[in-house]
């Protein structure tokens, strides 16, 4: 059902006009224009003929972008063809997701760190190794939030929480887009996947999204506005239908929302066939139809379908897109190019020395997946493992492994410089000790337990055996949903196998996303998770397990006992009845014995596994003194929040001083916990350290029963600690000025 045809199209926000552009503006005719809105991809191995058939369509101004060049030359000659022809310079954008040829650990996995710095830093080496062969725009920061660890681009993002989220999302632009848009070594970035494209109903990819307005405006949209005011360059616009309008066709949110409210002055690019896609969902009858809604919702150029191409200009001679909507478009895309420098640099030079794979780029990466490992179990401190052993049982075909420990978005990583856990080992412990690998499964996926034998006898000769388990790359990322979160495979059961010999067994889990746990923990003596880690997965693992760095990471996304525990979170609603404590099911025999009538099961727990934000650490830290600067504060005031921590155990440590509150009562049901603030700190033992938040009203703000945002008086629950269920705490009331 096409939209009706307003005769005016909506006033633009006043846009920063650069001369240039709107000279070269006028200078177009309209097919030159549609050309710009137009983004081809370049096939991995492309025939001589189509080749050819893109050059030409360059040279006559019918494409203005390309993704998936991965090669300087092939780059230089498509661009020399743009300005031989219309003199418009080419966009080249690329999915440049967690590294280049350098990989560091999955977006999930750096928001573990929290640390948006090294994040900011790991895109900055990104933005760097990139350009270096002509990429101008990366798809990226995907900063879609999520509750659903069966989604698989759960892996893709920063997890649960729209402060996390937020916070990575800013950096990562900051650390892609460099000193400034154009600046040598940088690229535009592209928050996506505008919006809510993590709500997928059951985590199953591309599907629904059903999403009130309130919710979109406190969880969902919340990074996207944080991108923004970052200077995101550009955004991508989902494939989902939310709410019954495709993102492609969502003239409110992209329009309305993201140009208007939230003053986003870039370009908005579709995601890949998202235009086409909308006749399969039953929003357009064809691609005239397309074409139609998706220039009049403010979808500025149009990823791989040909909808603009094909029918925009007959739409604008017959009146039902107007040229103010085109030029919009096009301004915005050609002031992007003119920003990033294009006009006057338009090709790639080759660099005297190659920055790719360089030292300082492995050793980020390394510092990273250090940051990003989350220890989620000790037992009898079994960790860190003594230097002195001489004898260790390595097992699992992920420790030998130089790409699946990439991820997911990881086509552009050299595999060659990948270390894995076993070479890490060998390394550290040197020629002295054994480290024996034995693969126990043939992949992460085989039901094959042919293995078993020979890793059980080799784990019962060894002084402690490392497990690694998880998840091979291929089922992580998009179009990866899975509906069980175990281990796949035969590894469960291989894991029950092994812990039968009696050995100190330490777990380590590779995965794209939170899995289920629940038995394979008893056999384990320590766990620790390192999602998909990257180039430097290896060393980093091999640091933390010998304790050279201690574990800091904290889970940014709640773990489920079960998979029927999905979607849980830590920021929910208290309810009319909420569970005292550990209600399990009712006994046998009593048909019709009360049970605790509270928001429960039956027949498992309602925490979750491992709670958002936590995460183990070699030593123990106290919080104390939990301080509000003021029992009553003022709407207009600035506050803060403070509390002690302290190191009360006997080796150095880095832990995440988390900050959340509590609405007690609002206008309508708040949240039970609400992340306001988090830090990394470093204490050595007994040492002691004020950690200060600073907020104010807007960090109070939601969106109220008529959407109007702003905060309410009342009293608030202070909690300062290591994860969500912190106790150190105090209170205080809001109240009007
Ligand atoms: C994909 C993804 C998007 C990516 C784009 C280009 O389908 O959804 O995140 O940037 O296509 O590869």
């Amino acid at each position: 059902m096409s939209q009706a045809i307003d005769p005016e199209p909506p006033e633009y926000l006043p846009r920063s006009r650069i001369d240039r552009v709107e000279r070269l503006l006028a200078e177009l005719t309209l097919a030159d224009k549609i050309g710009q809105m137009t983004q081809a991809t370049m096939p991995e191995q492309v025939e001589a003929a189509e080749r050819e058939r893109l050059l030409s369509l360059v040279r006559e101004g019918k494409i203005g972008s390309f993704l998936n060049v991965a090669d300087r030359e092939l780059r230089n000659e498509l661009q020399s063809a743009a300005m031989e022809g219309r003199g418009i310079p080419l966009l080249f954008g690329r999915d440049v997701i967690h590294g280049f040829r350098t990989i560091f650990p999955i977006p999930l996995a750096q928001a573990a760190s929290f640390d948006p710095g090294l994040a900011r830093a790991a895109a900055g080496v990104a933005a760097h190794e990139a350009s270096e062969i002509g990429i101008d725009w990366t798809f990226a920061p995907m900063v879609d939030v999520t509750r659903e660890p069966r989604w698989g681009r759960v892996a893709e993002g920063y997890g649960e929480d729209p402060l996390v989220a937020s916070r990575f999302g800013a950096a990562v632009v900051r650390g892609f887009q460099g000193a400034g848009p154009g600046a040598p070594g940088s690229v535009a970035a592209c928050a996506k996947h505008y919006v809510a494209y993590g709500a997928a109903e059951a985590g199953k990819e591309y599907n629904t999204t059903w999403v009130p307005e309130r919710l979109l405006r406190d969880l969902y949209l919340p990074p996207f506005r944080a991108c923004v005011d970052a200077g995101v360059m550009t955004v991508m616009c989902g494939f989902n239908d939310l709410n019954g309008v495709p993102m492609s066709a969502h003239r409110w949110a992209l329009r309305d929302v993201l140009k208007g409210e939230l003053g986003f002055s870039g370009f908005v690019v579709s995601d890949w066939t998202s235009l086409r896609e909308m006749i399969c969902h039953g929003n357009c009858a064809d691609e005239r139809d397309v074409a139609f809604a998706s220039a009049r919702a403010g979808v500025d150029m149009e990823m791989v379908s040909t909808a603009y191409a094909q029918h925009l200009a007959e739409l604008v001679a017959f009146g039902k897109v107007s040229l103010a909507e085109v030029d919009d478009a096009v301004r915005r895309i050609l002031t992007v190019k003119h920003q990033l420098g294009l006009f006057e640099s338009p090709y790639t030079k080759v660099r005297a020395v190659s920055v790719a794979l360089a030292k300082g780029h492995l050793d980020l990466a390394r510092e990273v997946a250090r940051a990003s490992l989350v220890l989620l179990k000790n037992d009898s401190h079994c960790l860190p493992l003594r230097a002195d052993h001489r004898h260790v049982a390595l097992v699992g075909p992920l420790a030998d492994d130089p790409h699946n420990p990439l991820g997911t978005w990881s086509f552009d990583g050299d595999r060659r410089a990948s270390v894995t856990l076993l070479a890490a080992l060998r390394e550290r412990l040197g020629s002295g000790a054994r480290v024996e690998h034995y693969p126990g499964v043939p992949d992460a996926r085989s039901t094959d337990v042919s293995g078993f034998d020979a890793a059980l006898a080799g784990v019962k000769q060894a002084d402690v055996a490392i497990v690694v388990l998880g998840e091979d790359a291929n089922i992580s990322g998009e179009c990866r949903s899975r509906a069980y979160l175990d281990l796949p495979g035969a590894q469960s059961a291989l894991l029950e196998r092994l812990a039968s010999a009696g050995t100190p067994l330490v777990l380590v889990v590779m995965a794209g996303r939170p899995l289920t746990l629940d038995r394979e923990l008893a056999h384990a003596q320590a766990v620790l998770y390192a999602w998909h880690p990257g180039t430097m997965g290896g060393p980093a693992i091999a640091d933390v397990l010998f304790g050279d760095v201690p574990p800091s990471g904290k889970l940014p996304i709640s773990f489920p006992r079960t998979v029927g525990q999905v979607p849980i979170y830590y920021n929910y609603k208290n309810t009319g009845r909420p569970p005292k404590g550990t209600e399990r099911g009712v006994p046998r025999g009593t048909p019709l014995d009360p049970v605790d009538m509270v928001a429960s099961y039956l027949d498992v727990e309602v925490t979750p596994q491992f709670p958002f934000g936590f995460g183990l650490s070699y030593t123990t830290f106290a919080y104390s003194d939990v301080r509000v600067s003021a029992k009553r504060v003022r709407l207009s005031e600035r506050f803060e929040v403070s509390a002690k921590v302290t190191n009360v155990g006997e080796r150095a440590g880095i832990e995440v001083v988390q900050l959340y509150l509590r609405d007690r009562v609002g206008s309508v049901t708040r949240p039970v916990r609400e992340l306001k603030g988090f830090e990394r700190i470093s204490l050595e033992p007994g040492e002691s350290r004020v950690v200060t938040f600073p907020l104010g009203a807007d960090d109070l703000a939601f969106s109220g029963p008529d959407l109007s945002v702003g905060a309410e008086p009342g009293w608030f629950d202070v909690y300062v600690g290591g994860d969500s269920r912190a106790e150190a705490s105090d209170a205080f009331e809001l109240v009007p000025d």
